[in-house]
């Protein structure tokens, strides 16, 4: 049996092991006794307690940063951002001289705030006891603020890199290159019903767990264009089309991107999908400031670097369209629609695709809209979509 209080653990096994322990990275700064600048790299910075607010980083015994700056009166966690490696790599080098030329500004206690880190907290020492080879540093929390909100840096085994969100994960392109191979043989249709009734028609396909578009065609409706390219995620209630023939595991992983998982939400997300199986097509009634905040919140996620904040904003704003989304079409009504989707039968090979109507004209009777169903799955089952990817 071994005596647990004098187990020896093997260094490098004990490197390894805990390598495998993701962790942010910090640069712990402070102004010296003797008014110099000083900074060190920790990866052991962490929040300790909320009240009081305190915090640690844990520095080696013989780290000669820490000595160079443990009597100051305050220090300062600087967390760096995905696009600061060389200055981290600088800043954990053993030079004295390591500071010069980093740009800072003071905080407000005087210690020294890296320019460009995600986020600040300036600190005093609430007290600093020994761990082995290390100190135990706690820092209590006098200010604090989030200067830049972007991906951190983040170090693993060894090497540095960023957070990606694992929920809206794009794959690999080659599927995307064929779907819009594939959608391009059927341009001039989706030109033709485009511009018959002055919409706007576009193909989606399902690269992931995101619809992109491959193809558009405005209608002559320049405003109306949503650009080429655009990546939307799939969450309830849309993309009911795509998983009108997907497999249980594949349906379940869109259910549960809804932000509320509830057995009542994952009802009513099941039986919006059986409407849309059964009927053939999705609708989307429009409300104009539900819709635009949908699609300010989308712009965002898409031109920043996908934060979670930004993906949690997008999921609520999808699921705030839920009670727009699939109404019953009623003899004699009118409707203002903001979409309607066909799914495109393709090969079992090729990722899923659609077709996808905006810019209608508002107070659309009912029999306009069967029109323009019936318009999509014509252009949707040209025989060009079927069987050409052998
Ligand atoms: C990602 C990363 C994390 C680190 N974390 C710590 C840490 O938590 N504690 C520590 O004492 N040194 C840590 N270091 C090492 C120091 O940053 C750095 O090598 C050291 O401060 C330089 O030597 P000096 O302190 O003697 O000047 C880390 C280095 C890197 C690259």
């Amino acid at each position: 049996m071994t005596d647990a209080g004098t187990a020896t653990i093997d260094p490098a096994l004990f490197r390894e092991t805990l390598g495998h322990y993701p962790t942010g990275v910090a640069v712990v700064t402070a102004v010296s006794e003797t008014g110099i600048p000083e900074g060190m790299v920790v990866g052991t910075f962490t929040s300790v307690s909320l009240d009081p607010p305190l915090i640690a980083f844990f520095p080696a015994k013989g780290s000669r940063s820490f000595a160079r700056f443990r009597d100051a009166a305050t220090f300062c966690i600087n967390v760096l951002a995905a696009d600061q490696e060389p200055l981290c790599r600088r800043l954990a080098t053993g030079g004295a001289a390591k500071f010069d030329g980093v740009r800072w500004r003071p905080g407000p206690l005087g210690s020294p705030v890296l320019d460009g880190a995600v986020s600040w907290i300036e600190c005093t020492f609430e007290d600093v006891r020994e761990a082995g080879d290390h100190y135990i540093v706690l820092g209590r929390v006098q200010e604090l603020g989030v200067a830049r909100s972007t991906l951190p840096l983040l170090f693993f085994q060894g090497g540095y890199g960023k957070f990606s969100t694992g929920s809206f994960i794009a794959a690999p392109d080659p599927e995307l290159i064929q779907a819009a191979q594939l959608a391009e043989t059927i341009r001039s249709e989706v030109e033709d019903l485009s511009a018959a009734f002055a919409v706007g028609c576009s193909v989606l396909v399902k690269i992931g767990s995101d619809a992109v578009q491959v193809l558009t065609a405005s209608g002559g409706r320049a405003s109306e264009t949503v650009p080429l390219g655009h990546r939307q995620p799939i969450i309830p209630p849309l993309g009911a089309v795509f998983m009108a023939n997907a497999a249980p595991s594949e349906i379940e992983g869109w259910l549960q991107r809804a932000p509320d998982n509830s057995r009542d939400r994952r009802t009513l997300h099941g039986r919006l999908l059986d409407v849309v199986r059964n009927r053939g097509y999705s609708l989307l009634a429009a409300e104009p400031e539900l819709l635009r905040r949908h699609q300010a919140v989308l712009t965002e996620f898409e031109r920043s670097d996908r934060l979670p904040r930004q993906e949690r904003d997008v999921r609520q704003a999808t699921a705030d369209l839920v009670d727009l989304f699939c109404p019953d079409l009623v003899a004699g009504r009118r409707y203002d629609l903001a979409s309607i989707v066909v799914p495109v039968p393709t090969t079992a090979d090729l990722p899923p695709m659609a077709l996808r109507m905006t810019g209608m004209p508002k107070s659309a009777p009912t029999e306009q809209v069967e029109t323009w169903i019936r318009g999509l799955r014509r252009v949707a089952a040209a025989p060009a979509m079927v069987g050409t990817s052998g």
